[in-house]
């Protein structure tokens, strides 16, 4: 394990690499003003998942979790991609095989321009319907009228809910797939911003290092992770990231 210096096996392989798989966490929008859920200052220290983020709890108050979410669309309109985010945007550019799995709802990789995109636990701006088979909408749905309403419906007359994965349920059908096929053909993995206890995201670094591949994790402090990983970059992932660039590819 390396902490803290690149070392060249790194700067070469994202050079040469045939696949890249990179796995995010709310640390990577950390420097764009979105909350953690972890740590000092983390969302789960002031509020309680099993209030919020579970099916019991939407079943239960549905506008207490409607109220949270909407609070949390608010904080993050105000927000726009940082140097992190856009470093492996033009990383995918660059690279063929570079497949982006994050574990954040805040829209912000897509926002820098990442295209081969997985969305693991679901987009914050999309609202879904809760009868079964779900109706998916974007958010346009209800806009306008969605303050006015406690709990927006679909036309089909059920309650929307944000289109998030909660805690007890099931990631989107072939995302996790999709996402276990990036890892385990990678020849690179880099785990970025996650305190990598959350599974099944938490196990994707294990596929990767399982199949051979180099395993970095760019993180300021330690996780369960950190034994692990082949490289530890200790550091912001809005400086480590676009200093990963510049050693690979040049530039400022
Ligand atoms: P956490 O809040 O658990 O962890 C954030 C990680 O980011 C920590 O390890 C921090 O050390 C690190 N970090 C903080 N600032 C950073 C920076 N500037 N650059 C790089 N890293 C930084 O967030 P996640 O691991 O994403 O799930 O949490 C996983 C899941 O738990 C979330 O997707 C969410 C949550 O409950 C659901 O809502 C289903």
């Amino acid at each position: 394990m390396i902490v803290g210096n690149v070392p060249r096996p790194l700067v070469d392989a994202l050079r040469t690499a045939g696949r890249i798989a990179v796995l995010t966490g709310a640390g990577i929008s950390a420097e764009s003003g979105v909350p953690t859920f972890r740590g000092p200052e983390g969302l789960w220290r002031r509020y309680r998942p099993e209030d919020l983020a579970t099916p019991l709890a939407f079943a239960r108050d549905p506008a207490l979790v409607w109220e949270w979410y909407r609070w949390r669309r608010q904080r993050m309109a105000a927000v726009s991609p940082n140097p992190g985010h856009f470093a492996l945007a033009r990383m995918e550019a660059r690279r063929p095989g570079f497949v982006l799995v994050t574990q954040n709802v805040d829209g912000l990789h897509a926002a820098a321009g990442s295209r081969n995109l997985v969305e693991l636990h679901g987009n914050i701006w999309r609202d879904r319907c809760t009868s079964r088979p779900p109706h998916r909408f974007d958010r346009q749905f209800g806009e306008g009228t969605e303050g006015a309403m406690e709990i927006p419906r679909c036309h089909c007359g059920a309650p929307l809910r944000p289109d998030v994965v909660w805690f007890g349920e099931g990631l989107a059908p072939g995302d996790l797939e999709a996402a276990i096929e990036a890892f385990r053909e990678a020849d690179l993995a880099l785990v970025v911003g996650t305190s990598s206890v959350v599974y099944p995201a938490a196990a994707l670094p294990g596929v990767a290092k399982s199949a051979g591949a180099l395993v970095v994790e760019i993180n300021p402090d330690e996780t369960p992770l950190s034994g692990e990983a082949d490289v530890v970059l200790r550091g912001p992932s809005g400086v480590v990231l676009p200093e990963l660039e510049r050693l690979a590819f040049g530039g400022a």
